[in-house]
């Protein structure tokens, strides 16, 4: 059996057969460059039919540069940037955010991946003192890195404690779609309505074949931002074939059953595994992603045949992920494979 990719991460999937379609209709004609095209003045429509009108939106290629660019624009090279200590921003963008802010990642240990105003509290320190980091922003994951959800009430909670402290909220949303659709909620009310000022928005995991865009609910905070996306290296020549992406991910709910379908995905497959003997699932099966301690010589075994991330080595976690495009006889079959592998003693 060839070795199996679809549960490492969702960025295995391939592209939606619909957004494929809209690639393909984008690329009948010529048009103009940069994001001045029929394709992005719609796909930004279709961001304030979702968000409110009141929004500013710029696309880019990655989620990476969604964080880093959004945050510089926010940011003076002497501020901090308080974050989860498993935060992508933190882990998986090669000091991006800090070469590119030039600002101190503040990083705090968390159970789930969660951040709290008490956890935060005693880190904001040195307020107008000139020999300390001035604390600028605190950034999320929602859902987080380890596939568990803030409440609504909980973002709300941090975006009042932030704004209490002339601080500004950061989402990392890659897989918003898939919070949403967990939550039963609109992409607006878990993030604007809440307090959010601004958002890294994910299309790739969830369909889409490249493209993320970064959201301003306060349009003063985006004065800047074409300048900082264009030095960051991020404004698309031919940005019509994000927009066209765009446009079709937020048409006809398709960003909503993607991601339903890769929460039920996940759901299927923790129910198939969460009752094996030597199985620990560390974090609530919130989203796409399962977190699971196994033992450690079971891990290459299972790897000869599917590919997943070993999340913590000392604990043996791993993760596996489900996708838009998994499919339910598959997580029968690795569930089973899990079951058989875990039962040689
Ligand atoms: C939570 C989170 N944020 C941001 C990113 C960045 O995405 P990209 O690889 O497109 O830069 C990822 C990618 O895995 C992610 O998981």
């Amino acid at each position: 059996m060839a070795i199996s990719f679809e549960f490492g991460s969702d960025n295995h999937s391939g592209v939606h057969p619909e957004i494929m379609k809209a690639i393909e209709n984008a690329n009948k004609d010529y048009t103009i460059a940069y994001g001045n095209d029929k394709y992005t003045v719609n796909a930004i429509k279709k961001f304030k039919e979702h968000f409110g009108e009141d929004i500013e939106v710029f696309f880019v290629y990655n989620g990476t540069a969604a964080n880093i660019l959004g945050l510089k624009n926010v940011t003076n090279s002497f501020n901090s940037i308080f974050c989860a200590e498993t935060a992508h921003l933190n882990v998986h963008e090669c000091c991006g955010p800090e070469k590119f802010t030039g600002c101190k990642l503040v990083t705090i240990p968390t159970p789930n991946g969660k951040l709290t105003v008490n956890l935060i509290k005693p880190l904001l320190v040195g307020f107008g003192d000139e020999h300390m980091a001035q604390p600028k922003v605190v950034s999320i994951t929602q859902p987080t890195e380890l596939g568990t959800l803030y409440t609504s009430n909980e973002i709300k909670a941090l975006a009042d404690f932030v704004h209490k402290n002339k601080m500004l909220l950061h989402v990392d949303g890659a897989r918003l779609s898939n919070a949403a659709a967990s939550m039963k909620k609109s992409l607006r009310e878990i993030t604007k309505d809440l307090g959010v000022d601004l958002l890294s928005f994910g299309g790739t995991k969830n369909g889409m074949m490249f493209g993320e865009a970064v959201v301003f609910f306060n349009k003063n905070l985006s004065k800047n931002f074409k300048y900082i996306r264009k030095q960051g290296m991020q404004l698309a020549s031919k940005m019509r074939f994000i927009s066209c992406q765009f446009y079709e991910f937020l048409s006809n709910d398709l960003w909503l059953i993607n991601a339903k379908h890769a929460n039920k995905m996940a759901q299927l497959l923790y129910k198939k595994v969460k009752d094996i003997s030597d199985i620990k699932i560390t974090q609530k099966v919130d989203c796409n992603s399962i977190f699971a301690i196994i033992s450690k010589k079971y891990v290459p075994i299972l790897q000869k045949k599917y590919f997943f991330h070993v999340f913590d080595d000392d604990k043996s976690e791993v993760r596996w992920m489900c996708s838009f495009d998994t499919k339910e006889k598959n997580v029968l079959d690795f569930a089973n494979t899990i079951k058989k592998t875990l039962s040689v003693k």
